[in-house]
């Protein structure tokens, strides 16, 4: 009779495991490097596989499988390359990518591998998630139905924004992107704020920190930056990161605004990265693999599909030279659910936030807004256009006063009007005062009276050609 007990058994157990299981490590190495791309043989890994390259003094360099061609795998390293020889030894790890993710994250800097910046410690974390996400059935999807206060007048009361709505904020450079996502970091009343500056000068991550955000803005905010001098591959693991942080704190039926800086930047990455292994580019040198990208990682956010929690997101999108016709920007407008514009113009004639309101939408409006708020901006939209149609004429005084009663209430609104446009940086303004002022501004319009009038006459005129 054998032996039956609980100890034995497990025992057993533990030895099939490791007999049905055997993790062998197939090393290879490095056979060529070209720019950023590592080529190796003698290994296998998956797509997207980590693996550790031998570096100089046994120090091993992080690369991640982007491709591959026969026996040939191509990596591209996340940190800095320096002293890799001919080969190199290549290990793939095994490990598939997760970040921590955790209450811990909230008023901290991370890089885009998820390691502190700040300098404040290691994060104790109590979970970790996939970099990629998982899949949200789209018919599990909660609607948007709720708005979300932003803390900026002409986003609140023009093109009110819902929880889990996709923005993109379209801009040159120089215009005021950081300093407007900067406010409403500090004046929105999402529960949390997730950051993701990618591809930035590195610069301007202290100052966006320490001048914008200030400690107010970063009590409950993370903020995830990948600056330009990052690897490619660091750079689109930084913009995966802040998604997945912001997906964690969904998950825990939060309301979370997502700004990320910039979906432009996220694009330029991937396009080195495919550049470099050889897909054929497309689009002004953008390969197509940039615009299946683009689409994975926007429809991350948005609502989840239980637990009540949301993702709001933002994602600024350079139109340089103010080009509108930017592939990115096609993309991006086709993909998000609205687009916040911002004009040099206005920028330089020192209107700021300086939002273009004829250019900016937001889709989801109607689904958020009572009857009354959505009439009186539709009245100030059609009153702000209709003194920008005419502007040159009254600037030069060619408009006659009383000509046209429309232009006439315009000129005399106009200045009430772009003075509601206009907020400080360091004036918050809530949801329900930026509706009431809207209300205030713009009454509802009298019903027109219905005339009376005299039936017109009809002249028949006989037909030409033969009778
Ligand atoms: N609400 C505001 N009130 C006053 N000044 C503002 C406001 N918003 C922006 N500015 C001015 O515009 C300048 C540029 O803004 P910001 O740095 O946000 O631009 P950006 O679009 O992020 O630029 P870059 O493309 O270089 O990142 C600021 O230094 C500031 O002087
Ligand atoms: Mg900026």
């Amino acid at each position: 009779m054998l032996p039956r007990s609980p100890r034995w058994i497990r025992h057993l157990s533990a030895a099939r495991e490791r007999v049905e299981k055997p993790r062998f490590i197939v090393e290879g190495r490095l056979t060529r490097m070209v720019g950023l791309t590592l080529e190796a043989v003698g290994c296998h890994a998956p797509v997207g596989a980590r693996c550790l390259v031998e570096g100089p003094d046994g120090q091993d360099i992080e690369a991640e499988v982007v491709g591959f061609s026969g026996e040939k795998l191509f990596l591209m390293p996340i940190g800095r390359v320096q002293g890799i020889v001919p080969n190199a030894r290549v290990t793939p790890t095994g490990e598939a990518y997760d970040v921590p993710v955790g209450p811990a994250l909230l008023g901290r800097i991370l890089d885009g591998g998820g390691n502190p910046l700040d300098g404040k410690g290691p994060i104790t974390h109590t979970h970790r998630t996939p970099l990629t996400g998982r899949n949200i059935n789209p018919m599990a999807r909660q609607p948007i139905r709720e708005p979300l206060d932003v803390g900026i007048r002409s986003i609140n009361a023009l093109m009110s924004v819902g929880r889990g709505q996709r923005m993109g904020l379209f801009a040159g450079s120089g215009v005021g992107k950081s300093v407007l996502l900067g406010m409403m970091t500090r004046y929105t009343t999402a529960d949390v704020i997730v950051v993701g500056l990618i591809g930035e000068r590195g610069r301007e991550v202290k100052e966006f920190i320490e001048n914008i955000l200030g400690e107010e803005g970063m009590a409950r905010a993370v903020v995830i930056a990948s600056p330009a001098d990052d690897s490619p591959v660091m750079r689109l693991h930084g913009a995966a990161l802040a998604t997945s942080v912001a997906e964690y704190f969904r998950d825990q039926g939060l309301n979370v605004l997502l700004l990320m800086d910039s979906l432009t930047r996220y694009a330029q990455a991937q396009r080195e990265v495919a550049l470099a292994i050889g897909e054929p580019p497309a689009t002004k040198g953008y390969p197509p693999s940039v615009f299946a990208k683009i689409p994975q990682l926007v429809e991350r956010a948005g609502n989840g599909d239980s637990g009540g929690g949301s993702i709001t997101a933002f994602y600024t999108v350079l139109t340089e030279g103010d080009d509108q016709q930017d592939p990115i920007a096609d993309a991006a407008r086709a993909i998000l659910d609205g687009h916040v514009v911002l004009s040099r113009e206005l920028a330089e004639a020192g209107h700021y936030p300086a939002i273009d309101v004829e250019a900016s939408i937001s889709r989801a409006m109607t689904e958020i807004t009572r009857d009354e708020h959505l009439k009186a901006a539709h009245r100030f939209k059609r009153i702000y256009a209709i003194y920008r149609q005419h502007r040159d004429l009254i600037s030069v005084g060619a408009y006659q006063p009383g000509s046209d009663p429309q232009v006439d209430e315009a000129i005399a609104l106009y200045p009430q009007l772009t003075r509601f446009l206009q907020q400080g940086m360091n004036e918050p303004v809530s949801l329900a005062e930026s509706i009431s002022a809207l209300q205030g501004l713009c009454p509802p319009e009298p019903e027109p009276e219905v005339a009376q009038s005299a039936p017109v006459p009809v002249t028949v005129v006989p037909a030409a050609g033969n009778p």
